[in-house]
């Protein structure tokens, strides 16, 4: 490793690295771009499926007491009066009136001075709310108003019954969702770890008050774990936040960090949020949503923990975690320059898991076999232009962990060579293995 993973430096190289190579853009670039939007592009967008698909096999599909919803993304506007975000949901800015910039009053370290221009002649402090809105119906008046989600699990508390009698779950038991949440927030920065559209990946644990917190400790260690075991973070860049200041309702809440390059930055919330959901939408819904346990003959509200992550913000913290430098044996593969571009990812979330490249042009019908045989299993990516050296480092860029060249020896034994991203060895492995041998890599 040659990469100082608390460098800033760090965030601008894998901004460009993801440019470069159609992981991540500027939404509506050939515009000007717009700020706080960004697209993911042929290999951001395999890749963000992938860590998703990790993510519901965790939380979903691998547990009988979880349970998925896809909810809509517009509900009826009361949901958000009811969860408190009309209200409540903003954030304290000012606008200087030197430049025009508008700040967020929290995240400037001088309160009396702008941080863009240093000019003293700012607006007073008010209140930004952070819904986004939008009008549903031809008529555009106070009436028609809706709101763009800014958390995906409001539509899971108000789903519980249906999703509770469809499935016929007991209490404990939890309801997952990944989908878009939109924030207009103030200052969207820092790549993708803040922007206005953004993913979330929620989980709502319906349970007894009395268990709660036993509940409560076992998400954050599952979760803890997940980082651990599945996206390999060591202990060195995760850490946990203990919320010292708690919502009046809530008997405890962490933020699991992530050491991005520009600092330690939440990547994932757990939160008790005790029965406060559930009686404010009975409450404003006038609908009951308590939970009868006939077993024994009473009606409870139940209390919610909640895990909450972006997908958006595991992205980034999988890209700063896997992006290097190696200087290494580069030559060893022909090439001019001596540093080599790398993406450490884990397999399970490698844009591409397996490319496969001809030595040669005329070996094109063999490769393309192999694309055919190995594509419907793993993400796979045939290549057979310039040099081969040069394709396996535009294959390290994106992080794919096996390349396998076909080459004239092939066509005869019947092998190929699969060569190894991190340690760039190279083994002759028979093409009917090959199934075998990357079911057990990846
Ligand atoms: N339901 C609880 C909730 O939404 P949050 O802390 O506001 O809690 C949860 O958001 C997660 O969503 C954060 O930990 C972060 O990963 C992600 N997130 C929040 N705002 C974001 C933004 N503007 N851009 C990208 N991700 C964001």
């Amino acid at each position: 490793m040659t990469v100082d993973h608390k460098n800033p430096e760090l965030m601008e190289k894998i901004v460009s690295l993801c440019k470069r190579r159609g992981i991540i853009f500027q939404s509506s670039e050939i515009y000007g771009g717009i700020n706080g939007f960004w697209d993911y592009g042929p290999y951001g967008s395999r890749m963000k499926r992938a860590v998703e698909q990790l993510w519901w096999g965790e939380m979903v599909e691998t547990r009988h007491n979880v349970e998925g919803l896809d909810s809509t993304i517009i509900c009826h506007p009361r949901v958000w009066k009811a969860s408190g975000h009309l209200d409540k949901f903003g954030d304290l800015m000012c606008d200087c009136r030197s430049c025009k910039a508008r700040h967020r009053v929290d995240q400037m370290e001088d309160q009396t001075a702008c941080p863009n221009c240093g000019s003293k002649d700012l607006t007073e402090p008010r209140e930004f709310n952070l819904m986004m809105k939008t009008y549903v119906g031809p008529v555009s008046d106070e009436e028609h108003i809706a709101y763009l989600r800014a958390e995906t699990c409001q539509p899971i508390f108000i789903d519980f019954n249906q999703v509770r009698v469809a499935t016929r779950q007991k209490l404990p038991f939890g309801i997952a969702q990944i989908g878009k949440a939109f924030r207009n927030e103030i200052n969207p920065r820092n790549f993708i770890f803040r922007s206005r559209e953004f993913t979330q990946m929620e989980m709502e644990f319906f349970c007894e008050d009395a268990e709660s917190m036993e509940w409560f400790n076992y998400w954050k260690g599952e979760r803890i774990k997940y980082y651990r075991e599945k996206l390999k973070f060591t202990e060195d860049i995760i850490r946990i936040y203990e919320h010292e200041k708690l919502a009046h309702y809530a008997k405890a809440a962490i933020d699991i960090e992530f050491l991005f390059p520009f600092g330690w930055g939440e990547l994932e919330g757990v939160h008790h949020r005790g029965t406060w959901d559930m009686s404010r939408h009975e409450e404003f819904s006038g609908t009951d949503l308590q939970y009868i346990d006939h077993d024994n003959n009473r009606k409870v509200t139940p209390t919610i923990i909640e895990t909450s992550v972006g997908l958006d913000r595991t992205m980034l913290a999988l890209l700063c975690n896997a992006y290097d430098e190696d200087t290494a044996d580069t030559k060893k593969e022909g090439q001019e320059t001596d540093v080599r571009i790398v993406l450490r990812l884990p397999a399970k979330v490698a844009p591409i898991q397996v490319a496969i490249l001809p030595l040669s042009k005329k070996l094109a019908e063999g490769g393309e076999k192999l694309y055919k045989d190995l594509s419907s299993r793993f993400r796979s990516e045939y290549d057979e232009t310039g040099s081969i050296g040069k394709r396996y480092r535009r294959q390290d860029e994106i992080g794919t962990p096996y390349c396998i060249t076909f080459d004239f020896e092939s066509a005869q034994d019947n092998a190929v060579t699969i060569r190894e991203r991190d340690s760039m060895n190279q083994e002759r492995v028979n093409v009917t293995q090959l199934r075998e041998y990357f079911d057990t890599h990846i």
